[in-house]
């Protein structure tokens, strides 16, 4: 298996591990609507809020869509396109240490992009997906990085037309896509998209009960198959000279259709003898003058419940959307393809649409546009999911999935992050916060736009849990402390938010968990803030429901409790901060 090596991969591999959690606190100000609405904004480096996120998300996010800088060498845009902002360059100077002197730009952007990746992969459910957005600079060393963080995963990468007219500055060819590469972990199950106004045109004929169907050739049309490799396919149908009865049968007199290619080679039909005498009643005859030929269709029609009632099953190319729970066909929908072009999905589209919420500003250079960002959720389906978007820009993740939500009832969430202050304070912030609560399109107050309701907390990320010496933070609350012992004992986030009222904290699979913790307050005496495991704390620890068999571990600062009645009790201690992981 070939695999990617850079100058400073050594140095980032397990840099990951060594991010210290950090706590995360919200602004009100910067925040707006609903801030239960489960949406939240972070201001930082993507590196420091993904490890501060992970012990409350990890596992539970459905869908990643990142945009990361392309690495195009522009350093002149809002951000920096480069892998040259401040922070980063000081970053890569602590962490690659002098090799960072030597480091190419490419170098550099894979050293920036590989722990972060590490991270991502953790939020993600077995279900889930990760989307990039990422164009002809990094794409070969991003497939291959890809290839090493997400092992095993199914990798697809889609062109994406962004620019139908080309540009004019490249040297061979006038570029007009970039990508959108997908990585599908285990389970993912995409979801077809929405028939576009022109797909849904095509159902022109209306039937005897009013439902819109369109027709579709028994003939393969396209495709390399003929009659030598499907044999099974290639028959004829006999139809009645003067009626539309038809037959498998020979009959004195009948036409004789076959199923010829345009070119007037021998094809083959779609559907097995079988299935052309179970429905042969449905299928309609015409007669092309061209070529002095008759050829057979079969109707598929727009509402898929009518469908069904016709026929068993699906026909090729539309596809049907189902119910997670339930199971039954909920829409027709076409199966994503693997090529993505149409006029919204252009960065013009999206310059516009941010526009238009700007007061008729353009306050972001090369923002994505709503439409890409809501393609992806359909192929998802799930209209719970969980959305996480490590470099948020002007925020049009956020909005895809407000938008999303107002017109289709779900309660998507979303969590963003941008690292540059201004940025997310003066345009991802304000976006969402005018696209919440309503705007005057392009600062036209003739023209108001609705808010689309829901929320979102805006957050910047505080001090380490653990100082330098590995000490508690005297800032750390006993939430913050519950959600990160929990992670790292059990390796997934908190079931529920505890607010420190008993020391049990949750049970994962066969562990229950505990917490004896009070935070600092000085002159306070340690065992009297019952952050010691005494023989009473432990008799008074709430019990393991009926029938648990696992381990209940405890976390405290002290133990006066011996072995063997730990042992007896079926209680480990685990002594906080020393033994907790990543402390
Ligand atoms: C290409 S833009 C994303 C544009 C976005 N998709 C939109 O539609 O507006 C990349 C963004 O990532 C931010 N960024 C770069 N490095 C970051 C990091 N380490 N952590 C968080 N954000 C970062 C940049 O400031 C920039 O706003």
């Amino acid at each position: 298996m070939p695999t990617l090596d850079w100058i400073g991969k050594k140095a980032v591999v397990n840099h990951h591990r060594e991010v210290p959690y950090r706590l995360v606190h919200c602004d009100g100000e910067l925040s707006a609507g609903d801030p239960d609405a489960g949406n939240l904004l972070v201001q930082g480096d993507n590196l420091e809020a993904l490890k501060a996120l992970l012990p409350y998300y990890a596992g539970k996010v459905k869908c990643i869509y990142i945009d990361p800088p392309y690495n195009t060498g522009n350093e002149g845009w809002v951000y920096n396109d480069n892998v040259a902002s401040p922070e980063i360059k000081a970053w890569l100077g602590k962490v690659v240490g002098k090799e960072a002197e030597d480091l190419s730009r490419h170098d550099k952007w894979l050293c920036m992009m590989y722990p972060r990746l590490r991270l991502l992969r953790e939020f993600l459910r077995e279900d889930g997906v990760l989307f990039a957005s990422i164009d002809a600079n990094e794409i070969a060393n991003f497939q291959l990085v890809l290839e090493d963080v997400f092992s095993g995963c199914s990798q697809i990468a889609i062109p994406v037309v962004n620019n139908m007219k080309g540009r004019n500055d490249r040297e061979y060819i006038s570029t007009c896509h970039e990508y959108l590469v997908m990585v599908a972990k285990t389970d993912f199950v995409s979801h077809g998209l929405p028939l576009s106004q022109q797909q849904k045109a095509r159902f022109k004929h209306v039937d005897e009960e009013g439902y819109r169907y369109e027709l579709r050739d028994l003939r393969k049309r396209g495709g390399a198959d003929t009659r030598q490799e499907r044999p099974q396919l290639w028959f004829p149908v006999y139809k009645h000279p003067e009626t539309n009865e038809l037959s498998l049968k020979p009959r004195d007199g009948w036409i004789e259709i076959w199923p010829m290619k345009k070119d007037g080679t021998e094809g083959c039909w779609r559907w097995g003898k079988s299935r052309v005498e179970k429905y042969l009643s449905s299928l309609i005859p015409s007669y092309a003058r061209a070529n002095d030929k008759w050829n057979l269709s079969y109707r598929i029609y727009l509402d898929v419940d009518r469908e069904e009632s016709l026929f068993e099953d699906d026909p090729e190319d539309y596809s049907e959307d189902y119910d997670d729970e339930t199971g039954e066909a909920i829409e027709r929908t076409t199966k994503p393809k693997s090529f993505w072009w149409g006029p919204e999905l252009s960065t013009d589209n999206a310059g516009k649409q941010l526009k238009d919420i700007f007061d008729g500003r353009k306050p972001f250079d090369y923002p994505k546009p709503i439409s890409l960002v809501q393609k992806i959720m359909h192929m998802i389906g799930d209209e719970e999911a969980l959305i996480l978007d490590s470099f948020a820009g002007s925020g049009t993740t956020g909005q895809a999935v407000l938008d999303l939500n107002k017109k289709d009832g779900g309660n998507r969430r979303f969590i963003l992050v941008e690292m540059d202050e201004k940025i997310a304070s003066e345009i991802t912030a304000k976006r969402l916060r005018r696209v919440i609560n309503g705007y005057d399109k392009g600062g036209d107050p003739g023209k108001p736009v609705e808010g689309l309701g829901g929320g979102f907390r805006y957050c910047r990320l505080g001090t380490p849990l653990f100082n330098e010496f590995g000490d508690i933070d005297e800032a750390v609350s006993f939430p913050d402390l519950a959600a990160h012992v929990f992670f790292s004992e059990t390796g997934a986030p908190l079931p529920k938010k505890v607010d420190g009222s008993t020391p049990l904290i949750g049970q994962h699979k066969d562990k229950i968990v505990y917490l004896l913790f009070s935070p600092a307050e000085q002159g306070f005496p340690r065992e009297a803030a019952g952050n010691v495991l005494t023989p009473d704390a432990l008799a008074s620890l709430p019990s393991a429901p009926e029938g648990f068999d696992g381990e209940r571990v405890v976390y405290a600062e002290g133990c006066t409790v011996s072995p063997e009645r730990l042992k007896a009790e079926g209680v480990v201690f685990k002594q906080i901060p020393y033994q907790i992981e990543g402390a």
